[in-house]
């Protein structure tokens, strides 16, 4: 019988295993030039296209930062329903990459079979082995982190993260950007971070503070910078689908372009601070005083210090590189929607109007 009352939970907390066990299978990067991990060819191409919904599609978008950042190559994200309703353009020389915990989404499985047609190559990032998607792209990556039980997604989420991580480091090497020495130490911080998650899911304090506050809440926003906007983007979903809370997420130099208007007093932002390139951290802190002006309860999820200043209740994360750092951010997300949904009372394995995998099209018959 499991130690934990519900899936969610219990999949939240193996996700430092399911790290540790991606770290073990990473060495295959520096030791075959990645072939075991990518059953088919994956290098060689000139631009990326993304593909997926959901939990799946704010995987991607962090995909895309990191292979950008680190190979160089331009990458295109977009939700597979619009991608199926856009014009077909041929995709010379294009790697589209299916991103999808069960491979049996309907909308991923035709923007991918879409995408094939337009001449790209096409690559199953996914959970389920054997799954529609594996079988129809010409390369798979199978995540390997074990039945997905609650229709809620969290686990899955950070092994796409770390899968699209381990290719950026392969492009990136394939590329000569990146040096080998450069990328074994990127390994060594990836085998440190199973620890650094356990110490984030154990001390969670400013989890459970922050779940009693928003019990009676109607709304958060969420901000993050870089790649803590996947994140933001992400613990807004969970929030909705699992506490039912409508959560936004947002990206912190937009929130200057009309959002801001939204708060007041009683309207709660979270903004995710991890310690972002350049000046990235400073232009948080900037958006975090202009919202703290407004008036607006501010809680902060940050790698940084900040001065305790008055309506900001700050929780520091252990320290990272930042390509990894979302991972600590995603983490204490989904223990919030967790921990909220269980205050509310809610089923949080199977919450309403959901399925674990959306395998056809709405249909107007009741
Ligand atoms: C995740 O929490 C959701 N239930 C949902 O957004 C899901 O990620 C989406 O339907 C895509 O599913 P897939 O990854 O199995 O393709």
């Amino acid at each position: 019988m499991s130690l934990y009352e519900h899936h969610m939970l219990k999949e939240i907390m193996e996700q430092p295993g399911i790290l540790a066990a991606l770290a073990k299978r990473s060495r295959h990067l520096l030791e075959e030039r990645g072939a075991p991990l990518w059953s088919g060819e994956v290098a060689g191409c000139e631009r990326i296209l993304f593909l997926a919904c959901g939990t799946s599609y704010h995987a991607s978008l962090a995909g895309k930062w990191m292979i950008e950042t680190l190979a160089g190559i331009p990458c295109q994200v977009e939700y597979a329903h619009e991608y199926r309703m856009a014009a077909q353009l041929p995709l010379e020389n294009c790697l589209a990459i299916g991103l999808s915990q069960s491979g049996e989404t309907r909308d991923s499985l035709e923007a991918m079979r879409k995408a094939k047609e337009a001449g790209a190559r096409t690559l199953a990032i996914c959970n389920v082995a054997n799954s529609t998607a594996i079988r129809l792209a010409h390369a798979a990556f199978l995540l390997e982190a074990g039945p997905e039980k609650a229709i809620a997604s969290t686990k899955v989420f950070s092994a796409q993260y770390v899968a699209t991580f381990l290719l950026a480091l392969h492009l990136g090497l394939l590329r000569g950007r990146l040096p080998a020495e450069w990328v074994q130490k990127q390994l060594q911080q990836l085998a440190a971070l199973p620890d650094k998650m356990r110490q984030v899911l154990e001390n969670d304090g400013f989890v459970k503070e922050a779940a009693l506050v928003l019990r009676e809440a109607t709304q958060l926003l969420m901000i993050g910078k870089g790649p803590a906007f996947p994140i933001a983007l992400e613990g807004a979903l969970k929030l909705k689908e699992t506490a039912y809370l409508h959560a936004e997420g947002f990206a912190g130099g937009e929130f200057r372009h009309g959002p801001m208007a939204l708060i007041e007093p009683s309207v709660p932002t979270l903004m995710l601070m991890p310690a972002l390139p350049s000046e990235g951290f400073e232009l948080m802190k900037g958006t975090l005083g202009e919202i703290r002006k407004s008036g607006g309860p501010i809680w902060a999820l940050t790698q940084k210090p900040l001065e305790e200043e008055e309506g900001v209740r700050a929780h520091t994360l252990p320290e990272a590189d930042i390509f990894l750092s979302p991972l600590l951010l995603v983490a204490p997300l989904q223990l919030l929607a967790y921990r909220l949904a269980c205050s509310r009372g809610l089923n949080v394995d199977t919450p309403r109007a959901l399925c674990k995998a959306v395998t056809s099209d709405p249909t107007s018959t009741p």
